[in-house]
């Protein structure tokens, strides 16, 4: 819904910050950053589709945007095929939560694929792969990956 706006940014902002050996990002410094900000700028758009966890209050997030080739996500593949941002609040991660988000995305998209891109190092990856995501792009850090309907 256009009202959980500030909490996928919460969200997109514990995304960025996910490796606790780094320097953290503020959310100003994600706002001010067009790359980082483009995830959840205006959102909803069409074509944006996302899932909340609630206990009562939101505790984490996963949502779906497209982008385009001249202003692509980190894991831009084409068009068509949204990117995935996920994020769940520290003191909830390991609960089974992320998991949770996940599927019910992945069961509420119309589209055949979804792709994402995951810095090699963060565990989120094993969580990718176990749910059907496939590398097809490595980076440097980074690999895309692409979920296909089935
Ligand atoms: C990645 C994340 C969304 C997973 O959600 P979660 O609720 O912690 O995950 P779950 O409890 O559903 O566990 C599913 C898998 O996620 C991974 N995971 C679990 N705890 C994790 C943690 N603290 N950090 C990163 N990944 C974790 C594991 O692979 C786990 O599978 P396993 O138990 O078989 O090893 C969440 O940990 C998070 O918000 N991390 C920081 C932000 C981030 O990295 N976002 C993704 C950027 S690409």
């Amino acid at each position: 819904l256009p009202q959980d706006a500030e909490f996928l940014t919460d969200m997109l902002v514990e995304a960025v910050n996910w490796d606790p050996g780094r320097e953290p990002l503020s959310r100003a410094q994600v706002l001010a950053e067009p790359t980082l900000t483009h995830y959840v700028s205006g959102w909803m758009r069409p074509g944006d589709l996302g899932v909340v966890a609630c206990a009562p209050g939101p505790v984490g997030a996963a949502w779906l945007r497209e982008f385009t080739a001249a202003d692509p996500g980190y894991g831009f593949v084409a068009p068509d095929v949204p990117e995935l941002s996920i994020g769940v609040l520290p003191g909830w991660r390991g609960t089974g939560v992320g998991r949770a988000l996940l599927r019910e995305l992945l069961c509420a998209t119309d589209r055949d694929r979804v792709a994402l891109s995951v810095e090699r190092a963060n565990r989120a990856r094993n969580l990718y792969l176990q749910e059907c995501f496939a590398t097809v792009a490595e980076g440097p850090d980074a690999d895309t990956m692409v979920w296909r309907a089935h």
